[in-house]
């Protein structure tokens, strides 16, 4: 089992493993079109063809960038596979250089054992704006915001420092 990036011909066994989880209410639902046409957000936990676990990276913003759709196949639940999609998403995060990640989620222990903080979605102008606006679930809502920084951003300023590197919190 071995975590990749998503290729088109994962997107079937993802739009699957989503369409599971949504009905319950644990993800939200996704398109297969949507999933298809944003195949590169996504990463997946395959034993060759087969996928076990995916988790998608969305950006917002040159800084900012929500995590989706994390599921673990049902049969592979519990093994640790959450936890390890979790951190190739965070070094994916860090690897596109975004300095915060973000969750909304009804599984928001998940994300709090690993690191991340709650968060209320009024902090999360971006998501507000993209999603929430449109979402008719916005004022009965009952997931939960989690956010995290991924690094510390870097910011080369040569004539002013000593080692040629100052590093600035985001
Ligand atoms: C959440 C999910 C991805 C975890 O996958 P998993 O492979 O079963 O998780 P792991 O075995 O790696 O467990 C990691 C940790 O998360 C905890 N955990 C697992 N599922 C959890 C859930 N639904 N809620 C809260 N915590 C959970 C485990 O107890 C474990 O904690 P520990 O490390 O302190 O022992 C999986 O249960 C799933 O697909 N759920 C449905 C979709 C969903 O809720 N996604 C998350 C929101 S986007």
């Amino acid at each position: 089992m071995r975590t990749r990036r998503a290729r088109a011909a994962d997107a079937e066994p993802i739009a699957r493993l989503v369409e599971f989880y949504a009905a319950s209410g644990a993800l939200l639902p996704r398109s297969r079109e949507e999933i298809l046409t944003g195949i590169e957000k996504f990463l997946v936990l395959a034993d060759g063809e087969r996928v076990a676990g995916c988790l998608a990276l969305e950006r917002y913003s040159a800084d900012l960038a929500e995590i989706r759709s994390v599921a673990v196949d049902p049969e592979w639940r519990g093994r640790g596979l959450g936890a390890r999609l979790l951190r190739a998403g965070m070094l994916e995060a860090r690897r596109r250089g975004y300095a915060r990640v973000f969750a909304v989620t009804r599984s928001p222990e998940f994300f709090l054992r690993r690191g991340f903080q709650a968060i209320g979605r009024h902090a999360l102008a971006e998501k507000i704006e993209r999603d929430c606006a449109v979402c008719p679930r916005a004022k009965d809502c009952s997931l939960t915001g989690v956010v995290t920084q991924v690094a510390e951003r870097r910011v080369n300023f040569p004539l002013a420092a000593t080692n040629n590197e100052t590093r600035v919190t985001a």
